[in-house]
């Protein structure tokens, strides 16, 4: 939340209060990019757990607004919260303080009253998580960046995109970085980085509320890069057992620790999987420019914009392009109505001697286009102005292994399948 971007609001009233005026005028300012109302108390909760604004008034009886303000302020740490109170007791004022309201306005309020507090209150929270940042050692990031790799279908690279931008990740800038594994079923970012342990997400779930320095350190695997990594369960049916919440803790422990967490993942639309979208900053899709593949893309694409899965920047990597036989970018990009933000080269030989080992190919083959187009990515990721897409090696260095011309014409049987 910026203080140039619109906020996301809601309003839990009342049931007779619910039509005030200030509620209805303040849904019509422009600051106020969504707005939404509720009066009754656990469907508030529920409401604003799962839409996450960015501030929350309240405007109950004061027993009431204080329970709910700290349930808030426990379960969602950076959802600003303002009390609406008639009672200007400072006792009062001070337990929906301590519960978590970050102002408390008396009634009658005009909605301009609300805008007034808000915009103070988010210039304060700007300022400080700034400083926070820039006095971060490898504690204290206020609240580090959250990154997703996802595919909507199975084997496209998100584990060799995943842990090879970790690495890079690391590399290039100077902060910690977190590699999750939540490819829950059959995770293999321990296979890719050759780590293995019986220490895994696993350990974290049954002290999800309890996350500290010490528990951390018992599950995070140290790779020789500098990234620390969270293993997969090694049980497959843990992955049914799993709730929202424990994965909010997991994520909000790892974020106050790390820069970067960057999230592998399976392509199964689950409960876990909807959790991680939901909180990520940024979203990488992954996809192979392959007709099935690309296909799935568009579904997917859709399925987030409609049911507004994510508020991340979401951004589509083509991997394995070019290679023998693909598609053409411009195909691609015309048949997703979506740019592509990054492509990485095919390198067969070089990519599967690296999982073989162990080592990420950054690591194992540092100049090749695959590393650089990886590096690129990171750099993207890290908020860099970079050109994360090149069709061709840079001069002096001759292609991975990859070949052939981009082919244009394939998207005449794409379009039959997935016209509606
Ligand atoms: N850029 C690339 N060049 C060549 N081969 C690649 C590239 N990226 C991935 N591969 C190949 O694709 C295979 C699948 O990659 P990866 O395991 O990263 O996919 P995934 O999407 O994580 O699969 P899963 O759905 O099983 O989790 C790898 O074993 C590797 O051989
Ligand atoms: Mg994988």
């Amino acid at each position: 939340m910026a203080i140039d971007e619109t906020l996301r609001v809601a309003v839990v009233t009342m049931p007779d209060q619910i039509d005030q005026e200030w509620i209805a005028r303040l849904g019509q300012d422009p600051r106020v990019g969504w707005m939404e109302r509720g009066a009754i108390l656990s469907t508030g909760l529920e409401m604003v757990k799962q839409s996450r604004p960015d501030v929350v008034i309240v405007d109950r009886l004061p027993t009431e607004t204080e329970e709910f303000i700290r349930q808030i302020f426990t379960s969602l740490p950076t959802t600003i919260c303002i009390a609406l109170t008639s009672l200007t007791d400072v006792n009062v004022v001070r337990r929906l303080m301590m519960a978590g309201a970050r102002d408390v306005l008396v009634r009658p309020v005009r909605h301009v009253d609300v805008l007034q507090s808000m915009n103070a209150i988010i210039q304060i929270e700007q300022d400080r998580r700034s400083r926070q940042l820039v006095n971060s050692d490898h504690h204290g990031y206020g609240r580090g960046k959250f990154v997703v790799v996802i595919s909507p279908k199975g084997g496209a690279g998100t584990t060799v995109v995943s842990t090879n931008m970790a690495v890079a990740l690391r590399q290039i800038s100077s902060g910690r970085v977190a590699l999750a594994d939540f490819g829950l079923q059959f995770g293999h970012v321990g296979t890719h980085l050759n780590l293995f342990s019986r220490h895994t997400l696993q350990n974290l779930l049954a002290k999800s509320d309890e996350i500290d320095d010490t528990i951390l350190a018992g599950v995070m695997q140290q790779h020789g890069s500098g990234v620390h990594v969270l293993l997969a369960p090694s049980s497959p049916e843990v992955a049914g057992e799993i709730t929202r919440e424990q994965i909010s803790a997991v994520l909000d422990s790892l974020l106050l620790r790390y820069r970067y967490v960057i999230a592998d993942t399976w392509c199964v639309l689950d409960e876990v999987t909807m959790a991680l979208l939901e909180r990520a900053d940024d979203v990488l899709v992954v996809t192979t420019p392959e007709i099935p593949a690309l296909k799935n893309v568009k579904f997917f694409l859709e399925y987030l914009a409609q049911h507004q899965l994510t508020r991340g920047r979401v951004s589509i990597v083509l991997n394995r392009f070019p290679s023998v036989d693909s598609v053409s970018l411009e195909d691609v990009q015309q048949h997703l109505r979506q740019p592509i933000s990054a492509n990485i080269p095919s390198a067969g030989q070089l990519v599967t001697y690296s999982i073989n080992r162990g080592v990420p190919v950054v690591l194992s083959h540092p100049q090749s286009w695959v590393s650089q187009s990886l590096r690129k990515l990171a750099a993207y990721v890290a908020g860099e102005q970079v050109t994360t897409i090149s069709l061709e090696p840079e001069k002096g260095k001759g292609r991975d292994n990859a070949g052939g011309q981009p082919r244009r014409g394939l998207f005449a049987s794409l379009r039959r399948q997935t016209s509606r």
